[in-house]
């Protein structure tokens, strides 16, 4: 795939076209363009494929490696450009690339990534599948730093981001700690009567076992209490499970702080949200704005770090 390695006579393009071209440029970015650019740096990324195009066009030029600009910051490491002659950076996981290796229009994927049609569209809806880079790759490996990476291409690109701290892989597979809470339970309230649930997003290698506690009670829940239940189930991540507590019909008495814990060899990490009971008296005396203003409505969900699960 790389035509880098196809020994194209050193040949150099960008630097000497650039300034009749780049009067041009306005003109070809206000066109309607046909794909949408994802994880891209805005107009910087279409630009860029715009002068591929041009550069293209007028044939190369000959090369002049000490004109080329060096690229700062590549993220996914460097490629050559479309006259195999200066270096630039290569596309992240998830960015545009060319199907077709003789297109040079996005640009190549960098190191340990392949340029694929992304099946992940809605394609009954009429979406039309983009060729993104993709990693080669989907193997869990375990940092330097301790974390865990979806895969080679999240470690790499960390690493880039990071030179001073010299990360490596350390081994495949999920790095082993104790477990972390992806998704902690959220403060609720409600009214006497209605169903609530807490839940809790853990992940952990080797798996975490979950337990829910409520302070103030000896007894891992839900005991012999039948208006309260719980339940576990993996996902939705690799290595997470996610366990519920569900109690229902609440009664005055069910209000207080609710623990989730979660244990593996390596260790035990909790968290906790609290339960606010209102009878309806209270409800119609309180107003639903002041309870907004105490925080007690549930917060959106956070999104979870997606390179480290
Ligand atoms: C990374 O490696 C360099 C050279 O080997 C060393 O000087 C530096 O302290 C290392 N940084 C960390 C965070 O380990
Ligand atoms: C109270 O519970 C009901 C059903 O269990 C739910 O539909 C409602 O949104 C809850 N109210 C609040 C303020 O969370
Ligand atoms: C609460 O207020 C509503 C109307 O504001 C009323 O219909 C309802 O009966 C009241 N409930 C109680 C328990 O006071």
């Amino acid at each position: 795939m790389p035509r880098v390695l196809t020994g194209l006579p050193a040949n150099h393009a960008a630097p000497t076209l650039a300034l009749p071209l780049l009067l041009l440029l306005p003109l070809l970015v206000w066109t309607p363009l046909p794909v949408s650019a994802r994880r891209s740096a805005g107009t910087d990324y279409l630009r860029r494929g715009w002068l591929r195009l041009l550069a293209e066009g007028e044939g190369c030029a000959p090369c002049r490696p000490e004109e080329c600009a060096a690229p700062r910051g590549c993220l996914a490491g460097r490629v050559r450009d479309a006259c195999g002659c200066c270096w630039e950076c290569a596309n992240l996981e998830g960015q545009l690339c060319d199907l077709d290796p003789s297109a040079n229009f996005y640009g190549r994927c960098g190191e340990q990534l392949e340029c694929r049609l992304d099946a992940g569209g809605d394609l009954s809806r009429g979406e039309v599948p983009e060729p993104l880079c993709a990693c080669r790759s989907q193997r869990p490996l375990c940092g330097s730093d301790g974390r865990t990476y979806a895969q080679i291409c999240r470690l790499q690109e960390a690493a880039r981001a990071r030179p001073d701290a010299n990360l490596t892989v350390v081994h495949p597979g999920p790095c082993e700690s104790e477990p972390q809470i992806v998704s902690p339970p959220h403060n609720i309230w409600n009214v006497t009567g209605q169903d609530v649930i807490f839940g809790c997003e853990v992940f952990a290698y080797p798996m975490a076992s979950i337990q829910w506690r409520k302070d103030g009670l000896d007894i891992q829940l839900p005991g012999d209490d039948p208006h309260i239940s719980v339940q576990f189930r993996g996902g939705p991540q690799k290595f997470e499970v996610t366990g519920w507590l569900q109690i229902q019909a609440l009664r005055p008495s069910d209000e207080g702080t609710y623990r989730c814990l979660a244990r593996n060899a390596l260790g035990q990490v909790e968290a906790s949200a609290t339960l606010t009971v209102l009878t309806l008296d209270q409800l119609n005396a309180t107003g639903f704005s002041q309870l907004q203003s105490m925080n007690l409505v549930p917060e959106e969900e956070a999104e979870s770090e997606d390179d480290y699960y």
